[in-house]
């Protein structure tokens, strides 16, 4: 029993009209037009009267129950979807499938939340379907008073093909996915900062949980568990994951090194990388393969991956990669790699030596910056656009901005906030830019430490200049 809305598609500023139709089974039909900012306006009595809810009505969705809307967009990034559980104990999940492509899952509150799922929409008209699985509790169910679409603020762009030709520069926004580092200590410790990462980003990187000395400290003694319990978390929550990293020098364990034949360095890397890759094939789709292979000067690092395999070491893990997952998107990451210089034209090189092999397909930019060099969109667009006529993703995988020192606070914080501000309008404007991760929730947790208010939220949680300057640009 669906039936569709006569009222057509409103335009409101830069985002599509989103018309809601109910339809749980057997039992009635309605339709309600949701415009972001507006309350849901119930066309006829399939909706129930709910305090709290936004214009005090709900939809409400009994187990099994779907609801499902058709819209039109320009550029939207995110679905947010407004919904309170009511009667429920234990499993209860919100799955929300766009254009019948991948379902997303939300786990209800029995308190109102808002909660955000990611996705990437081209421009045109879509479909939505919220359904609702409950415990066998027959009194559980959902209560959902608002769908959402944010759009980037300004004027929207056109959502672009991952990889287009050089567009000129733009000052406008476009929607591209926020995420952030998370360690799985603080979201166990700190309900606020768990808040936070839920509420402002959309995607997570684990800081160190899936880095090799913590999934396998001896050979062939795997410890999966605190990498685990982060992906399980963020997937609840439908977070995006980018995994984080698969081979990293400085974070590879003792027993490395300790090999002592090329061809045995070279079994325990594809065993460590297929082990990984699969076991989160199904929730990680996006891995830093490799992780800072080059020194400032553009040449490899010693590590014990070089010892005994030379740099070859960075191509043979691509291999591994793409043999153990090939559709997942494979992703060289660099330090200082984001501005002219012999590092950047080092790292472009590797890059574009996998890109040949068909072995990479995005390049992630850390950017751990300070005030002072941090630097201007021009020179980082500069450098996406080389990614960006590979043919080759890019994506900044680590920002965070050092604001410690003397001189006045907001002032800082304001800088902070423009050199934020830059780095995303630099990703906006290159078509091929298509993340934006900082590095940790809140100052707190930074491991540069709280002192240098690095981030984009502060110590308690709330929102600096650096976040409103992000948002401006990349929506969300
Ligand atoms: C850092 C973590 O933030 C710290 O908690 C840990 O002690 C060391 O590693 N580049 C990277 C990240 O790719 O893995 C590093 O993370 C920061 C620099």
């Amino acid at each position: 029993m669906v039936r569709v809305d006569r009222g057509g598609a409103a335009r409101a500023g830069g985002l599509g009209a989103l018309i809601f139709i109910l339809a749980a089974p057997g039992a009635f039909a309605a339709s309600v037009r949701v415009v972001e900012g507006e309350s849901m306006r119930v066309v006829s009595g399939s909706v129930v009267r709910a305090q709290e809810a936004v214009g005090g009505r709900a939809a409400r969705l009994p187990a099994n129950g779907v609801a499902t809307a058709r819209f039109t967009s320009d550029n939207v990034g995110s679905v947010v979807v407004r919904a309170r559980a009511l009667g429920c104990r234990g499993r209860r999940r919100l799955t929300i499938v766009v254009d019948g492509g991948t379902p997303y899952r939300v786990k209800p509150r029995g308190s109102w939340r808002e909660q955000r799922v990611a996705l990437t929409l081209a421009a045109g008209a879509h479909r939505i379907r919220v359904s609702f699985s409950g415990s066998e509790r027959r009194r559980c169910r959902v209560l959902v008073d608002r769908v959402r679409l944010p759009a980037p603020k300004g004027k929207p762009v056109a959502t672009p093909a991952p990889v287009a030709p050089a567009a000129p520069a733009s000052p406008l926004g476009r929607y591209v996915p926020l995420g952030a580092a998370v360690q799985l200590k603080y979201i166990k410790q700190d309900a606020g900062f768990d808040d936070a990462f839920k509420r402002e980003f959309v995607s997570m990187t684990p800081e160190n949980e899936m880095k090799m000395e913590w999934l396998q400290p001896e050979r062939g003694r795997w410890n999966f568990t605190a990498a685990d319990a982060l992906v399980a978390h963020a997937r609840a929550y439908g977070k995006d994951v980018r995994g984080h990293a698969l081979i990293f020098g400085t974070a590879t364990p003792p027993w490395v090194k300790r090999i002592l034949l090329s061809h045995d360095a070279a079994a325990a890397m594809r065993t460590h990388i297929h082990t990984v890759m699969r076991r989160y094939r199904d929730s990680v789709r996006e891995w830093d393969v490799v992780n800072e292979a080059l020194g400032s000067g553009g040449t490899y690092r010693s590590n014990a991956w070089t010892e005994k395999l030379g740099s070859q070491y960075v191509e043979m893990a691509f291999r591994y990669a793409r043999e153990a997952d090939p559709t997942a998107k494979l992703v060289y990451n660099e330090f200082d790699a984001d501005t002219a210089g012999p590092k950047r034209d080092a790292t472009a090189g590797l890059v574009r030596k996998l890109k040949d092999k068909g072995l990479v397909d995005a390049v992630g930019l850390q950017m751990h910056r300070s005030l002072a060099d941090a630097p201007t969109r021009e020179q980082l667009e500069e450098t996406m656009r080389i990614y960006e006529q590979m043919g080759v993703e890019v994506q900044v995988t680590e920002m965070d901005v050092l604001a410690g020192g003397a001189g006045s606070l907001t002032d800082r914080l304001i800088i902070q906030a423009e050199a934020y501000r830059r780095a995303a309008q630099a990703c906006a404007a290159v078509a091929a830019c298509t993340r934006f991760t900082v590095w940790g929730v809140t100052d707190r947790y930074s491991w540069m430490g709280v002192d240098q208010l690095p981030l984009l939220l502060d110590a308690g949680g709330a929102e600096k200049p650096a976040l409103a300057a992000v948002r401006e640009v990349l929506g969300g």
